[in-house]
């Protein structure tokens, strides 16, 4: 299934980027950087998977307002697969703080404030794993390849 340095990871379109219709620019840009999406689908996660996927960040100052925020409208979750893609992603969507955040990244483009960021990205290819695998069943998970996969392989 995996070639060479291929990873998986999480991106999730949050409730802001759901919200004010950037789902598709979401999706555009993964598109366009070339990794191929292998899951993708809209859902309303509950307060208990929510704080599953935020496990890492129980207990900070900011949780409470994250669980209330990313439960509060459908969010679209996009697996992703690539070279990197964990990095890449990461570097697409850009630092957490607006103004940090370099311009041409997702958040240095789109963000709000450091809350109303738009996109989730994994921070490591375990963590991809892990997250692919609490929001998808295997079946939602498309093993296929695409003609420009050929090319790369031998690239
Ligand atoms: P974090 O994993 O540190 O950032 P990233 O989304 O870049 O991986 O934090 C998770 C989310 O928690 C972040 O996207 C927004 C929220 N958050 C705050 O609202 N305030 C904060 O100070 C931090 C660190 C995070
Ligand atoms: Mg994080």
């Amino acid at each position: 299934m995996f070639e060479r340095d291929e990873q998986r990871t999480l991106m999730i379109v949050k409730p802001d980027g759901v919200q004010r219709g950037l789902v598709g620019e979401v999706i555009s840009r993964v598109e366009r950087r070339g990794l191929k999406i292998v899951g993708l689908k809209m859902v309303w996660m509950d307060k208990e998977l929510a704080k599953k996927h935020y496990a890492v960040h129980d207990g900070k100052d900011f949780f409470d307002k994250l669980i209330k925020f990313i439960t509060s409208s459908p969010v679209v979750l996009i697996a992703v697969q690539g070279y990197h893609a964990v990095n890449l992603v990461r570097r697409m969507m850009g630092a957490l703080d607006p103004d940090e955040a370099d311009r041409g990244s997702i958040r240095g483009d789109l963000a709000m404030s450091r809350s109303f960021n738009v996109v989730h990205g994994s921070d490591t290819p375990e963590n991809g794993e892990a997250e692919i695998a609490l929001h998808f069943s295997q079946k939602e998970i498309f093993d296929y390849s695409r003609s420009i996969d050929d090319w790369l392989k031998n690239d």
